[in-house]
């Protein structure tokens, strides 16, 4: 018998090569190539698309217009532009055991209370164990139909004899198609399986749900793989050890990415929380040196959150630098940049960084609260009660202006933050702003050095 033709695949992008290599030369990204066997099948995306002729921009059909569907958790309805738009296909991905799962079945049940027949599919768990969640989080409904299967076929099977109006599949990494002869997780599996699922939602109009595991290891594709194919993209995010949970809309086809919708977990499942400045700002401790508020927001809803640091004297020969939910290479560049511009010296100080709540930051926005945090703890004078701040650091020490200004100096005057922190070119004019042109000033002005 002739030798399977096999390639190396990169889990995270999906590039193939023909020899392996620790680095994957297309994304960048170490020990993530994995081998795998070639098959005939067509996997591509492209047979979706059906015979159609090109047509004047001007003359394109306007009668296509969806009416969306109501999710029934306003938080994610919002998030998503309005409700969920029939043949939607949504990938859901996060860290094992962040709630996916639970937030899917709720969502479920939600749409089988409105009439709507749910094929939940599963190579996660058993029947059984979906039935004990819906107990535990009152989502046992008769229109929610279960299908705890790995193999495709008898999803799609599933699909044509029950005919429903919303699919989940949790998830694509666990199911594998007999057309392929690689196994479940791979990068040619997933791709195949959530091409197919799309040709189906779109032809017949059912919105799907793909729910994607996030795992730092190489052997299970990664999201990334599908993030093209899919109309939207969402991550959950959140830490363990908190109940807090964000659903952060990172591609959107029928709304603006950037959106979030922030859940608590409780013992009965995910609440909505409407209010998240409040959540995340409650234990704000008053009169403390390196706590600073922050306006966060990448979309239409900015969240209030607390920025913490910790400056200290190192013990060890070369001080350590830790952040949690910001990128540490960001805080390293912060951290020369003060030292540069206010000469002060940190090399022997240990700075830890928090973001109170644990969500993840990763806009720009972020590096002159942090600053303001870092030089707060490094001489111990707290920053004024009521002092927020956004902004972008240059290297040479300048403020520089970032997106959504408005929204967010609106979501701080709602907390009665009378002091808010912000580059020199932002045009608002408000009473409550002090405009920055660099952290030099910075210094004179609120820490008067
Ligand atoms: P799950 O939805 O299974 O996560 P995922 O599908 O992302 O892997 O939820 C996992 C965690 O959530 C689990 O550790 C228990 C917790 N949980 C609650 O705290 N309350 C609940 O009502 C449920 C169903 C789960
Ligand atoms: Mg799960």
């Amino acid at each position: 018998m002739a030798k399977k033709k096999t390639a190396y695949v990169c889990s995270e992008c999906g590039a193939n090569f023909p020899t392996w290599s620790g680095k994957c030369s297309n994304c960048g990204s170490w020990d993530t190539l994995v081998e795998e066997v070639i098959s005939k099948q067509k996997t591509s995306g492209n047979q979706i698309l059906k015979k159609v002729n090109p047509v004047p921009l001007t003359n394109v059909d306007k009668t296509f217009e969806f009416e969306r569907i109501s999710t029934n958790i306003k938080n994610l309805d919002e998030a998503l532009g309005g409700g969920i738009v029939p043949g939607q296909v949504i990938l859901i991905s996060g860290e094992p055991g962040i709630g996916k799962s639970t937030l899917l079945l709720q969502l479920a049940n939600n749409l089988a209370q409105d009439g709507k027949k749910v094929l939940y599919a599963t190579g996660e768990e058993s029947a059984n164990q979906i039935y004990l969640r819906g107990e535990r989080i009152r989502a046992l409904n008769e229109n929610i139909f279960i299908l705890a299967d790995t193999n495709f076929d008898n999803i799609l099977d599933a699909i044509d004899k029950i005919n429903p109006d919303f699919i989940i599949l949790d998830s694509v990494q666990t199911v594998y198609s007999s057309e392929l002869e690689s196994a479940a997780g791979s990068v040619s599996q997933v791709k195949y399986v959530s091409s197919k699922l799309t040709e189906i939602a779109k032809q017949r109009n059912i919105p799907t749900v793909l729910i994607g595991q996030v795992t730092k290891e190489g052997n299970l594709a990664g999201p990334k793989v599908l993030e093209h194919l899919v109309d939207t993209v969402a991550n959950f995010e959140g830490e363990r050890g908190h109940a807090y949970r964000v659903l952060k809309l990172i591609k959107n086809r029928f709304g603006a990415a950037g959106e979030i919708a922030v859940f608590n977990m409780t013992s009965k499942g995910l609440e909505e929380v409407n209010d998240p400045s409040s959540f995340f700002l409650m234990e704000k401790p008053e009169g403390k040196a390196g706590s600073i508020i922050f306006p966060h927001t990448e979309g239409s809803k900015p969240v209030l959150i607390e920025i913490q640091a910790l400056v200290s004297k190192t013990v060890y020969a070369v001080p350590q630098r830790r952040a949690q939910g910001i990128d540490i290479n960001r805080v390293s560049i912060i951290t020369a940049i003060l030292e540069k511009e206010l000469n002060i010296f940190l090399k022997d100080k240990d700075i830890f960084i928090n973001v109170v709540g644990g969500m993840q930051i990763k806009e720009p926005a972020v590096d002159l609260p942090l600053a303001i945090a870092i030089i707060s703890s490094v001489f111990e004078k707290p920053v004024p009660e009521g002092t927020a701040a956004f902004g972008e650091l240059g290297l040479t020490g300048e403020v520089r202006s970032v997106y959504y200004s408005d929204l967010r100096i609106k979501e701080c005057e709602k907390f009665g933050i009378k002091n808010i922190i912000i580059p020199y070119n932002t045009r608002v004019d408000n009473i409550n702003v002090s405009k920055i042109k660099s952290v030099k000033q910075l210094i004179k002005d609120i820490f008067n050095k």
